[in-house]
């Protein structure tokens, strides 16, 4: 027992050596490759700038994810390699293949989304490919009899018992976790800093719940998950130097996909996978926000980042015009009452003939901007950063003590 930990210990130092290199080696490399990947066609403006001439290197997830990567093929030797010398125990062949499948999932998704940066991919593409990419995991999950079972909260105890077998519902929902992670975190973006800032916030998030729940009784899965947990927080710490405001890198969906995947790999891995979404409490938000949107039910712009007010230097809601026409009038219904909850900014009877409507684009950080008033681009990253720490405190509250009453 006493050597276990002794040896979860070492690899925990060993691991946050390499990552803290590998923090160096992002930083330093973005720089070295940005005119590489411009000349390649791959970069973007930055809209809410005054000049938007500029080149921006675009998809530099790609630099992230291969350091995180690269470190984590490199410690595989750490965890696993006494074995290879110390016949007399048996080699974890389980925790190897989970081992090696997450390392595929994740690959596989910076993979796509770096198709995605260069292709711009469908939309079906994008709910169809991070199921996919979840497979492997998925299987090995079963393989090595992953439990299935969810425990009861106590007022449904009298009817359906302690706990709860739900099977395949399980592996369904573990599929989604990987779809909604990976698009989530990428709807919540287009300020400089944010996509990568709340990637780094819910990481250290659950870094925070691993280091917690190490001493619990599944402490070989959370370890596991801090073991992929801190490289990624280095290499994302990394590219964030580079990509806050003024941004001179942008992530790219290379990053989150990148993030979203490892997000619901380690959940799943380190079996997780319920409360992992505690700590996407935002995104969650603004997800349900957006649904208006994102199922057309209201026309959706290409972006709908926040419009840049040149003369106040600040950012303002963005707005979507449409006919009147084009919305059923249940959705017109709808709106009018949010409007008078001062949820959405929703006009009707503009333009010449009246039959024009204008709404904010229905996302989290219009809604912030709609609230407070506008605000300049770094300040308001900073404030949803905060916004997302704070949620992430919430989420604890939730996990622990409030948690303890129902279960
Ligand atoms: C998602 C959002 C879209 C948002 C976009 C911005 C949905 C359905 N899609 O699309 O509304 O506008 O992300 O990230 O909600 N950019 C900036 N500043 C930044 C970051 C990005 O100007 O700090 C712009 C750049 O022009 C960059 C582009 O956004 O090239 C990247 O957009 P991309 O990631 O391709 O958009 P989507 O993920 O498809
Ligand atoms: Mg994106």
């Amino acid at each position: 027992e006493v050597s276990l930990a002794k040896a979860m210990l070492v690899s925990l130092c060993i691991n946050i050596i390499m990552s803290v290199v590998g923090l160096g080696a992002v930083v330093r490399t973005i720089p070295a490759v940005a005119d590489m990947f411009i000349n390649a066609g791959l970069f973007g403006r930055d809209l809410c700038k005054k000049e938007r001439d500029k080149k921006i290197p675009e998809s530099m997830g790609m630099v992230s994810g291969s350091v995180f990567l690269i470190i984590m093929f490199l410690f595989l030797a750490v965890p696993f390699g006494h074995h290879f010398m110390n016949m007399q125990t048996p080699f974890p062949h389980a925790a190897f293949a989970e081992y090696l499948t997450s390392l595929l999932c994740i690959c596989c998704m910076l993979f796509l989304g770096f198709a995605d940066d260069v292709l711009n991919l469908k939309w079906r593409y994008k709910l169809v490919l991070p199921t996919l990419a979840s497979l492997p995991l998925l299987m090995v999950y079963y393989v090595n009899m992953g439990s299935t079972t969810i425990v009861v909260p106590k007022p449904l105890r009298v009817w359906l018992g302690l706990t709860l077998n739900i099977g395949p519902l399980y592996y369904i929902y573990m599929a989604m976790l990987a779809v909604f992670c990976t698009n989530a975190i990428n709807i919540y973006a287009g300020i400089n800093g944010l996509e990568c800032g709340q990637a780094i916030v819910i990481a250290t998030s659950v870094a925070m719940f691993n280091i917690v729940e190490l001493c619990g009784y599944q402490s070989k899965s959370h370890y596991f998950s801090l073991c992929l947990i801190i490289p990624f927080i280095t290499s994302s710490v990394g590219l964030f130097f580079h990509n806050r405001y003024p941004a001179k890198a942008f992530v790219g969906d290379t990053y989150t996909y990148f993030a979203g995947m490892t997000f619901a790999v380690v959940a799943i891995i380190g079996r997780f996978s319920k409360t992992v979404l505690l700590f996407f409490l935002p995104q969650i938000f603004n997800f349900l926000y957006s649904v208006p949107q994102l199922f057309r039910l209201v026309p959706c712009p290409r972006h709908r980042l926040p419009r840049y007010n040149h003369s106040m230097d600040k950012l303002e809601p963005s707005i979507a015009e449409f006919k009147a026409s084009a919305v059923r009038s249940p959705v017109l219904v709808v709106l009018r009452m949010l409007a008078k909850l001062r949820l959405v900014q929703f006009e009707e009877g503009l333009g010449e003939d009246g039959n024009m409507c204008s709404l904010n684009n229905l996302t989290l950080i219009n809604l912030i901007l709609l609230l407070l008033g506008p605000q300049h681009e770094g300040k308001l990253t900073r404030n949803l950063l905060i916004l997302q720490g704070i949620s992430s405190l919430m989420a604890f509250f939730i996990r622990y003590p409030l948690a303890d009453l129902f279960f």
